[in-house]
């Protein structure tokens, strides 16, 4: 399938695995991008910009395509340092970004001037249009089922992908909800030139996570994500568990007045002790609305080739079959 987005990439399908807290290693990267998509390291997953120097270096031996890092730009503790990741970047000859959170604007022309093209991910049409205005090359457009952060609109991607399509001149990609060839072809009518998928990239096995995680989204239905930190104006999409009932419960019980420092325990450093020791109560993680269409733990060629073919299987058969019946 050839997209404005697999041209812009360098890619062979339009399919782009998000950039995701201590699951974005180098070995699910490798293993999106040797599919055939675009795998995305999480900057911020590493510590220093010197450790993500190495991820990218460790990441450019498993494979020989085109892969990227996501740079989040998201209230944090303390401020990372965003000049040294940029550097490492630009250093390690990566070729794509994707930022999210807030404006990359800043970032722009030292990454254009490398080379390096950026997908900015957006959850609404106006975040969408100031991401074309300032020069991001692409917009991934994250609905209202997404895995993560999904702003604070509420609107989901069945109004929101055509509402970009109307809108926007750079080509988008759909992020949120999406899972098999389904999402793609359903994404591909409503104007996108390919999709982004989180959650679902977590259920594979090469995905650097516990087992725990894996089989957690698996066990899940479309019905068990909460959102927490509305009220922090941080909404995130979270798999329900003990520490989020206690989250909501806090949350319920302080309304307004509710601070960061009153969800801490449930927030702030929980994402090593989840993804990596597989202790699954220890905070809230994020996890999409898509744990509904999540069955199995393919590999990662097996997942895209399987999108793929069942992509093309739709558009071929059902869809020309409507026309041709
Ligand atoms: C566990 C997890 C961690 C994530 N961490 C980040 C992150 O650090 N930065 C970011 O931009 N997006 C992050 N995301 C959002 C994904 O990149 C992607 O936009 C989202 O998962 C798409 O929705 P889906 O899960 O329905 O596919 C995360 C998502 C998940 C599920």
């Amino acid at each position: 399938m050839k997209t404005q987005i697999t041209e812009m990439f360098g890619i062979q399908h339009p399919i782009i695995q998000g950039g995701m807290h201590f699951v974005g290693f180098a070995e699910l990267a490798a293993a999106v991008s040797n599919a055939g998509g675009l795998g995305i390291i999480t900057g911020l997953t590493q510590r220093t910009p010197e450790l993500l120097a190495k991820e990218i270096a460790r990441c450019r031996e498993m494979t020989d395509k085109p892969f990227g890092v996501n740079l989040t730009f998201l209230p944090t503790l303390s401020s990372p340092d965003y000049p040294g990741y940029i550097k490492a970047i630009i250093d390690g000859g990566v070729k794509a970004v994707e930022t999210a959170g807030n404006n990359p604007q800043k970032w722009l022309p030292a990454l254009h001037e490398a080379g390096i093209k950026v997908i900015h991910k957006c959850t609404s049409v106006r975040h969408s249009l100031k991401a074309e205005s300032i020069g991001c090359d692409a917009v991934s457009v994250d609905g209202f089922e997404c895995g993560g952060h999904p702003g604070e609109d509420d609107i989901p991607n069945f109004i929101l992908l055509p509402r970009a399509a109307d809108e926007l001149k750079i080509p988008f990609v759909a992020s949120g909800g999406m899972a098999d060839g389904r999402s793609l072809v359903a994404a591909m009518a409503l104007g996108a030139q390919g999709m982004n998928m989180g959650t679902r990239f977590i259920a594979t096995k090469e995905a650097p996570v516990h087992d725990k995680v894996k089989q957690a989204i698996v066990a899940a239905s479309e019905l068990d994500t909460r959102l927490v930190m509305r009220s922090l104006r941080n909404t995130e999409r979270v798999l329900r568990n003990d520490a989020v009932d206690r989250l909501i419960a806090k949350e319920k019980a302080l309304g307004a007045s509710l601070k960061f420092e009153d969800i801490i325990d449930e927030v702030a450093g929980v994402y090593p002790k989840i993804m990596l020791e597989g202790t699954m109560d220890a905070g809230a993680w994020s996890c999409g609305m898509v744990a509904g269409l999540i069955h199995d733990i393919p590999t990662c060629k097996q997942l895209i080739d399987r999108i793929m073919a069942e992509a093309d299987a739709i558009i071929r058969q059902r869809l020309m079959g409507f026309l041709t019946a």
